[in-house]
């Protein structure tokens, strides 16, 4: 489609196709809300394109670690560099923190909150000089979790359950990007679900920063009413109420959810779990560190001790458990000692797989009040000896799992022309067969091993 485009920035052209790319950093979420903002670029009539070809670019920013943010301010040089080529536009939204937020408008044609939709839509529709829109949405909701979104595979969809934070744990930017946790209705979750599971979908993973505390807001909120009596009755357990109903869901399908915050994963979910059958065996369950003092300085509310317990009562409920976990090394004061227990804690909880992160300071956050103490390559040595003893772990999880027989979602072909998936407790594996079988189940035998995965061998399609 081609219309007419009044450019502010210099270029001789004024007709150009109406085509946009999205470049997604961060988490489930942001990808999650990148396909619900291309729903909004579709309805003007984008059409996405690679990113060499397309005129408008939306980045989705994190801001979770620094690294991110310059990131993008690198790419942004190269963008205003081709800007004297052809036109183009940058839009940037997902988690900016405020004292990024100048050098990024200036970096970026347009910054917009996912909250404002109307914004984006007004800005392209002057830019692009696009006839007065009828309003996207119907009922003129400015509300995300609305809109119906772009998924972008056809068997793996993420579905939001809340946005933001309330935890305010030292280190985080979350809950100052996404604003407090609100909690999506339950009714308008299952209704996503429903949809998906019912075209074909295989992998559902819902997704919130803490899905564990999903409902807790909802005996506060007034303005959005419960979904029925029956929700109200079980403000403490909304999240196993949740699961309870999505479970009964008669299709075909996997039920994952992330992130975890071990403060608040509940008796009544451990215990619900193996009667949930559509839940597969994988937890991601962030710890952060392994030393007392330091969680507190982190503000996460629970030991290591109680960490431990609740891990352990998992794989006692979840034989097949695949456990994942997040750390930070190098937090403010982070001592040798405080280093070494969460190696202990490592060799205890025996993790599948962890993404460590080597700590970064986030303006606006409480423990960027802290001195960064510790060096970076310290850091960097903290990182590397942690990663080896989780190598040395992981390899000898899945040591276990060869010989065995598992179910596989085939996720894509690799570069090197095997095909990708992963088991329902979420193992990466590696097999040979035919594009064809991307997004189909197959039961497969497990023939090797990796640190970070399995291969094997495909026995039949489900
Ligand atoms: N809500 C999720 C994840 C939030 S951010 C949760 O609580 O699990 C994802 C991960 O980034 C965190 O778990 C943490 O390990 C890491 N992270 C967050 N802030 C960081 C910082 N300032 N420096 C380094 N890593 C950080
Ligand atoms: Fe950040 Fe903590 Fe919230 Fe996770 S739970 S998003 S780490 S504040
Ligand atoms: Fe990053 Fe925002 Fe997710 S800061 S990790 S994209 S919630």
């Amino acid at each position: 489609m081609e219309t007419l485009i009044t450019k502010k920035q210099g270029s001789s052209k004024n007709i150009q196709n109406l085509t946009y790319s999205v470049w997604v950093l961060g988490c489930q979420q942001n990808y999650s809300d990148a396909e619900r903002f291309m729903s909004v670029l579709e309805s003007l009539g984008f059409k996405k394109a690679p990113e060499n070809e397309a005129s408008l670019v939306l980045v989705m920013a994190c801001s979770v670690r620094q690294h991110a943010i310059d990131r993008i301010l690198g790419k942004a040089r190269q963008w205003n560099k081709i800007k004297r080529d052809r036109p183009l536009q940058i839009a940037l939204s997902g988690c900016v923190l405020p004292s990024d937020k100048p050098k990024l408008q200036n970096a970026v044609d347009f910054i917009f909150e996912n909250n404002e939709i109307e914004k984006l839509q007004n800005y392209l529709s002057k830019e692009y000089a696009l006839k007065p829109i009828t309003e996207f949405f119907c009922n003129g909701t400015q509300d995300l979790f609305k809109i119906d979104p772009q998924y972008q595979s056809h068997f793996q969809a993420s579905v939001p359950i809340s946005q933001g934070c309330d935890n305010f744990c030292s280190y985080c930017a979350v809950p100052i990007t996404r604003g407090r946790e609100h909690s999506r209705p339950m009714a308008e979750i299952i209704n996503e679900v429903k949809s998906l599971v019912s075209r074909g979908y295989k992998e559902i993973t819902l997704i919130g920063q803490n899905v564990n505390s999903y409902g807790n807001d909802f005996s506060t909120r007034n303005k959005r009413p419960f979904d029925s009596a029956q929700d109200r009755q079980k403000t403490r357990n909304n999240f196993v109420h949740l699961l309870e109903a999505l479970n009964k869901i008669p299709d075909n399908f996997w039920l994952r959810f992330i992130s975890n915050h071990p403060k608040d994963f509940s008796k009544e979910l451990i215990k619900a779990l193996p009667t949930l059958k559509k839940v597969t065996p994988y937890i991601h369950l962030p710890v952060q560190s392994g030393s007392d003092r330091i969680l507190k300085a982190m503000n996460r509310h629970y030991s290591v001790n109680q960490y431990l317990k609740l891990l352990f009562a998992l794989r006692s409920q979840l034989p097949a458990l695949t456990l994942t976990t997040d750390i930070i090394v190098g937090f403010p004061g982070e001592t040798e000692k405080d280093f070494q227990n969460t190696i202990d804690l490592f060799k205890k909880a025996t993790f599948d797989m962890a993404y460590i992160a080597k700590y970064s300071p986030r303006p606006g956050t409480a423990a960027a009040r802290l001195a960064d103490d510790v060096p970076p390559q310290e850091k960097e040595r903290r990182f590397r000896e942690l990663t080896k003893v989780l190598a040395k772990i992981a390899l000898e999880n899945n040591q276990k799992i060869v010989g065995t027989i598992r179910t596989v979602l085939i996720e894509k072909v690799t570069k090197n022309g095997q095909l990708f998936g992963r088991t329902r407790a979420y193992k990466n594996i590696t097999l040979s067969g035919d594009a064809s079988m991307v997004g189909q189940f197959v039961k497969v035998k497990v023939t090797d091993c990796y640190a970070w995965g399995l291969s094997g061998k495909i026995i039949s399609k489900l």
